[in-house]
């Protein structure tokens, strides 16, 4: 555990640095805020102007700039997260189909937003400006710009609403 997190991150606003863990070889950009009871794991590298909540565990990842991520998410190791995406409470993110693997990485493109409690399985690619609704287990790649609702997210048609 480092104890002067402040020291190390000089432009970056930890909500309570005595009650956030920052591991070694992590890059964190100014005007970043991180909230407390959160865990950043070696590896990761974090953006500008980005929000990250309490209680969440940040594996090695990339989160870009001006990126929202709410409290108690769980982010894994190769995940990408571009600028300016929105991801709500309680969301997971996962990259192993079955533990033994192989491996692969969810990407969040530009401006993407993610509902509360959503779980976002391996290697699923959410396209830029894509909304997933609170809850969904999105199992397959979502297109640009369109909305995804429930388990498993399927997309909502404009003329009913429903997916
Ligand atoms: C997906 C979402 C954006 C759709 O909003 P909307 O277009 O206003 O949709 P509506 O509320 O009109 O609902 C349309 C239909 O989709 C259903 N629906 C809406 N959200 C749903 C969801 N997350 N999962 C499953 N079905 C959903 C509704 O039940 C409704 O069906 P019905 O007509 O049979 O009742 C929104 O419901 C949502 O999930 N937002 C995420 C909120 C969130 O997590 N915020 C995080 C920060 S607090």
């Amino acid at each position: 555990m480092h104890h002067d997190l402040q020291g190390r991150f000089p432009g970056v606003h930890f909500y309570n640095p005595a009650l956030t863990e920052v591991q070694a070889d992590v890059a964190i950009g100014a005007g970043t805020r991180v909230g407390s009871f959160t865990l950043v794991q070696t590896g990761a590298t974090i953006g500008t102007g980005t929000t990250i909540g309490s209680h969440c565990n940040i594996c090695a990842c990339h989160i870009g700039n001006n990126v929202s991520i709410q409290t108690a998410c769980h982010i894994t190791r190769g995940v990408v997260v571009e600028d300016g995406v929105f991801i709500g409470p309680h969301v997971t993110t996962l990259n192993d189909k079955l533990r033994g693997g192989p491996m692969t990485f969810p990407r969040i493109c530009k401006g993407a937003k993610i509902g509360g409690g959503s779980v976002i399985l391996p290697g699923v690619t959410i396209g830029e400006g894509a909304t997933v609704g609170a809850g969904s287990v999105v199992t397959r790649d979502v297109p640009p710009g369109v909305t995804v609702t429930g388990n498993p997210a399927r997309v909502v048609t404009r003329e009913t609403g429903k997916s």
